[in-house]
């Protein structure tokens, strides 16, 4: 697979090879938290804990890379578990964010009240207003600018093309967290070009009813944000 392949035939095929055991063409779900080593640090296939990493989370993990024409993705058990880990791999005590104004609400008290403690500093800003983010740019860089779209509560929209230049011409890295629209139509590809961090929820758009959360913060073209793999354990 590349990710010259259609969109249709990335999200059915990419990270879905038959299980090279049984032939099985969809990914069984590996109900084990511990894999057999042949030895110190013999792995097989890489697996030794699944919270680490496991096959099926690695076949989701390879479809959605695929489907952004990233090198990696990284899939959580929710949205939050994946802003947590994203914002503790590429921000430092001291570091200052850029955070929409209408955040979704797990999302601000991350930054109020676990991040700020951390020593992480924020301003609020009309993410849909580039201009207005263009001012707060230009008075303090921050390490990372947030932006939802549609945003969470109050549907407003982002320009991401437009934010993401304003924020890499800042050397600012553009988060994009995602929860309403299927990111089908919000693709950055090809990286180069949009370097971000988009991240999916899997939640509302994926599955029939808003039951089953999780999220994948895509590390794009940052070496810093490939520590997260280790980040999330
Ligand atoms: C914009 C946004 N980000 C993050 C989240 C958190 O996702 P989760 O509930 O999977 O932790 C939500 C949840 O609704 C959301 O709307």
């Amino acid at each position: 697979m590349t990710y010259q392949d259609g969109f249709e035939t990335l999200a059915i095929h990419a990270g879905q090879e038959p299980d090279p055991v049984t032939g099985a063409v969809v990914p069984p779900i590996y109900q084990v938290s511990t894999y057999k080593q042949d030895g110190v640090g013999g792995l097989r296939g890489g697996y030794e804990y699944s919270r680490s990493a496991n096959p099926t989370r690695t076949a989701l993990e390879q479809c959605l890379a695929a489907l952004e024409g990233a090198p990696r993705a990284l899939a959580f058990a929710s949205g939050m578990a994946a802003e947590d880990c994203l914002l503790r791999t590429v921000c430092s005590p001291g570091d200052h964010v850029l955070v929409p104004d209408d955040a979704y609400g797990g999302t601000y008290r991350l930054f109020a009240r676990v991040f700020a403690g951390w020593g992480l500093t924020h301003d609020v800003v009309p993410i849909s207003h580039v201009a207005a983010v263009r001012e707060q740019l230009a008075t303090r860089k921050p390490a990372v600018v947030w932006a939802e779209t549609p945003t969470n509560p109050l549907l407003g929209i982002v320009d991401i093309r437009a934010l993401a230049e304003a924020a890499h011409e800042a050397g600012a890295l553009l988060v994009v967290d995602n929860t309403f629209a299927s990111p089908y139509l919000q693709h950055t590809r090809p990286p180069s070009t949009w370097a971000g961090t988009p991240t999916w929820s899997a939640g509302p758009w994926w599955s029939p009813t808003p039951n089953s959360p999780s999220g994948s913060p895509l590390p794009r073209t940052r070496p810093a944000a490939w520590p997260a793999r280790s980040t999330r354990g």
